[in-house]
């Protein structure tokens, strides 16, 4: 049998519903929900990524600040920017787009971000807590890969996940979340010798290593449940890390590319910056 879709869209477009009704709430308060976004440079990713956010901020009733540096900008003014924001109490969340330009050190700015205000869990501050399973501001992409496996009803504890891919904002983090959800957890990377050694045992797959199609159908276990957190662009189109034809043959449910992973990270941007608000506010 192949295996149930599980649709990111959907599941994010439900999510959104609730985001907005507390932004509402909180508005009703008196408070109105803020996300300031920092972008430096002109990578076209990002600049669509930015968009994406503002338009998302927008469609929830969150406000959104948008603030454009050129490539050229001193670190200072940023620096500057950032401790403006930390003290601004109508601001609630603060994010700054990665990659910056390469001359600006992106770990010591982030770690200028009030780890209270850090809308996306990039802050070590918040890092850390998430690795004690202390309250923490997750990292957007890994907190919407634990929705999405949950939607499937599907228990995680006692479940042996493997993760592919240790990167800081997808692979490290998302491995955490998952540990605290009381699964066993492997973590591959690659210099992994034999990797489809682990993904076959894998009830619950990862894939975040940035190879298109890397993981094929013989590399999963019948019945799992694959996340496939790749965008790669082959010819024009956009791919995952998973084979999704082969792939989807074995698993029992597994996230397409697009449509899976991609609309749940902006959405748990905007769920983080509602918390981050609320908090604030003392709810
Ligand atoms: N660049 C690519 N993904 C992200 C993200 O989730 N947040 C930020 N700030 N920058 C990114």
């Amino acid at each position: 049998m192949p295996a149930q879709i599980i649709d990111g869209k959907a599941l994010s477009d439900k999510l959104r519903v609730q985001i907005a009704s507390r932004a509402a709430a909180l508005k009703r308060r008196g408070k109105e929900t803020t996300l300031a976004v920092i972008m430096a440079g002109d990578n076209p990713a990002s600049e669509v990524y930015v968009r994406n956010k503002i338009k998302a901020c927008g469609e929830l009733g969150i406000r959104s600040l948008s603030y454009r540096f050129p490539e050229t900008v001193p670190e200072v003014e940023l620096i500057d920017l950032i401790a403006k924001l930390n003290l601004d109490p109508a601001v609630d969340g603060i994010l700054v787009q990665l990659p910056l330009p390469r001359r600006l050190d992106e770990q010591t700015l982030l770690s200028l971000i009030r780890p209270e205000k850090d809308a996306d869990g990039f802050h070590s501050v918040n890092a850390g807590n998430l690795f004690l399973g202390r309250p923490a501001v997750p990292a957007c992409t890994p907190a919407g890969i634990i929705e999405l496996i949950k939607s499937t009803g599907a228990p995680i504890e006692g479940r042996h996940a493997v993760v592919a891919g240790r990167s800081n904002i997808v692979g490290k983090p998302v491995s955490v979340l998952l540990l605290n959800e009381n699964a066993t957890v492997t973590i591959c990377h690659s210099k992994t010798p034999d990797l489809k050694e682990h993904t076959r045992r894998a009830d619950i797959l990862v894939a975040a290593i940035g190879r298109g199609r890397f993981i094929t159908g013989d590399m999963v276990k019948p019945g799992a449940t694959v996340i496939d957190v790749g965008m790669n662009r082959e010819g024009g189109k956009l791919c995952g890390d998973v084979d999704f034809e082969s792939a989807s043959r074995v698993a029992g449910y597994i996230t397409p590319v697009p449509g899976g992973v991609g609309p749940m990270t902006i959405t748990m941007l905007l769920s983080n910056t509602v918390a981050i608000a609320e908090r604030a506010d003392g709810i």
